[in-house]
């Protein structure tokens, strides 16, 4: 059933010159039928670069918004629309606007994680992979980082800046606590401990590598170490555990699943490329602001 529903896939794909990207967190069969599965920085790049007249995204909604901010000819395909980053929805241009107002004229860094107004209002965007370069790239030394309270504070403890910040936060990645650390840890003392910066400063503070979900992928595969735990939600196991057999990949807790990334199955995805819904599309006022900030983001960081 999988099988037919992937080859009726691959070949309305091809038939409508749609590409279909996926992020790190998807089920194991939409990453399998991807073209390619990534993190936000890596999705954001591919998205900007395709020639494909159709981009079927299966994330979250912030991640198609991205896509069709850098790629404004393109139409941009969620297979679900009830797929959102409770995160991103932290935070709304008002407040924002209320918050500058009180501290007055600084930049904003916001995480990709966020809605595309938001980005609108920013002076750059930044993902897990670059925050700290983002907010060093700077001339400023005082900025606002929104909406990630976690992310912003691991990036403020890695510059000299001074790093205001907003009160959001991923409600996935922030229950982690050190104790469930330290039981892991305890579980496979010869494992190293991979954090996403999303989780809180002490679970950080334990961590061997703070990386985005392919910088882990990245770094599993670049070291010798044959044991890792895995602190971020548990999706990229699977891509992991694809890339390295022989290594073995430890869950942190069996606390951490986004029921958003959840979502999508494989019959969502054939749905939407036969009906070609649901579109996203960002006003264009909106998308033009928001497109700078991601651009100047991406100038920055060299991709
Ligand atoms: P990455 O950009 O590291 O893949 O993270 C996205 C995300 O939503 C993490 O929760
Ligand atoms: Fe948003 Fe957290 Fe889910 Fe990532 S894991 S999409 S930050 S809710």
């Amino acid at each position: 059933m999988t099988n037919t529903i992937t080859k009726e896939i691959r070949a309305l794909l091809s038939e409508r010159n749609a590409i279909l990207l996926a992020h790190n967190y998807q089920p194991a069969e939409i990453q399998d039928v991807a073209d390619l599965a990534g993190d936000s920085l890596e999705l954001s790049i591919l998205a900007g670069k395709t020639e494909a007249d159709v981009i079927v995204f299966c994330g979250v909604l912030f991640m198609a918004e991205t896509a069709a901010i850098v790629s404004p000819d393109k139409t941009v395909l969620m297979p679900r629309m009830d797929t959102g980053c409770p995160m991103a929805d932290m935070i709304t241009t008002e407040a924002l606007e209320a918050r500058l107002a009180r501290l007055g004229e600084i930049p904003v860094v916001t995480y990709v994680n966020s809605p595309a107004s938001v980005k609108a209002h920013s002076t750059i965007c930044c993902t897990s992979a670059n925050a700290v370069a983002v907010v060093n790239s700077l001339p400023e030394h005082e900025l606002l980082m929104t909406p990630d309270r976690n992310l912003s504070q691991y990036a403020a403890s890695k510059t000299s800046k001074k790093v205001n910040y907003w009160d959001g936060y991923c409600p996935i990645h922030d229950r982690l606590s050190a104790r469930e650390v330290m039981i892991a840890k305890a579980a496979h003392p010869e494992a190293l401990f991979m954090a996403h910066p999303e989780c809180r400063p002490e679970v950080l503070a334990l961590a061997d590598a703070v990386l985005s979900t392919s910088g882990m992928l990245n770094f599993a595969k670049g070291s010798e170490n044959q044991s890792f735990i895995v602190g971020t939600e548990e999706g990229l196991i699977y891509p992991l555990q694809k890339a390295n057999p022989h290594k073995l990949f430890y869950k942190v807790s069996d606390n951490m699943v986004c029921e958003d990334m959840k979502r999508t199955a494989l019959s969502d995805v054939l749905r939407a490329l036969r009906t070609m819904t649901y579109e996203v599309k960002v006003p264009e006022t909106v998308r033009k602001r928001a497109f700078r900030a991601v651009k100047r983001m991406q100038e920055i960081t060299g991709r």
